[in-house]
């Protein structure tokens, strides 16, 4: 049986204390911070880089979860590797070579993970399954925070959830995207493990935002 886990994203704390939210992230019990790479080109939008990481990974134990929406993602692996990232995930439609990237974040010594769009189906990573430790099933478009559960997408979540166990897999399901008190329920019993927020977490108290959203996972 897996661990759930509870990873705030860090796109909706607020950017001029980082430092602060961080912490306040751990006092207030989540297991893992998600940190939302995005570079303009494969989504619509602009966030940060390595550089963050380096800077939080001192105030935090953490685990830094760094969700790269990129174009090119093998050029950035051994730098947050460098900056102290923990687990890396790419998405399947930002590269032909995804095997590859996996394979350069393992040997970087990260935990790695494979992105799935809305739009894109498991049978885009059938053949990396075996080699990551986790599926991230995205349940927004990525690039911004603050939108609406797509629930459909859980439909993908229950996909994985069967053929971990049939193929005995021991990969983690990640969901991202409008999760809040309501949608997570939804999440969980389609068999997602962790769970990751962002606008619900950062609106209001956190640590009870936290607290609420974990009362609902069983
Ligand atoms: C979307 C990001 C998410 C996002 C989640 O591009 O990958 O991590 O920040 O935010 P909420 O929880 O606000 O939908
Ligand atoms: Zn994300």
């Amino acid at each position: 049986k897996k661990t759930l886990k509870i990873a705030p994203s860090i796109l909706s704390a607020d950017f001029g204390n980082f430092e602060r939210d961080v912490i306040g992230l751990e006092i207030a019990g989540a297991e893992w911070v998600h940190i939302d790479v995005m570079d303009g080109h494969f989504v619509d939008n602009l966030s940060f880089g390595a550089d963050l990481v380096k800077a939080i990974r001192p105030v935090t134990k953490c685990l830094l979860d760094c969700h790269l929406m990129v174009e090119n993602p093998e050029k950035y692996v051994d730098s947050f590797a460098k900056a102290g990232a923990d687990s890396l995930s790419v998405h399947v439609e930002s590269t032909p070579h995804i095997h590859a990237v996996l394979q350069k974040i393992k040997a970087a010594g990260m935990r790695s993970a494979v992105v799935l769009n809305p739009g894109t189906s498991v049978s885009a990573i059938r053949h990396v399954l075996e080699m990551v430790d986790m599926v991230l099933v995205m349940t927004v478009n990525p690039g911004f925070s603050g939108q609406k559960f797509i629930p459909e997408c859980l439909e993908k979540v229950r996909e994985l959830n069967e053929m971990r166990e049939i193929l005995a897999l021991n990969f983690e399901i990640q969901v991202d995207g409008g999760v809040n008190d309501e949608t997570v329920i939804s999440c969980r019993k389609a068999g997602a493990d962790i769970f990751v927020a962002g606008n619900y977490i950062f609106s209001g108290n956190v640590a009870e935002n936290i607290a609420k959203l974990r009362e609902k996972l069983v």
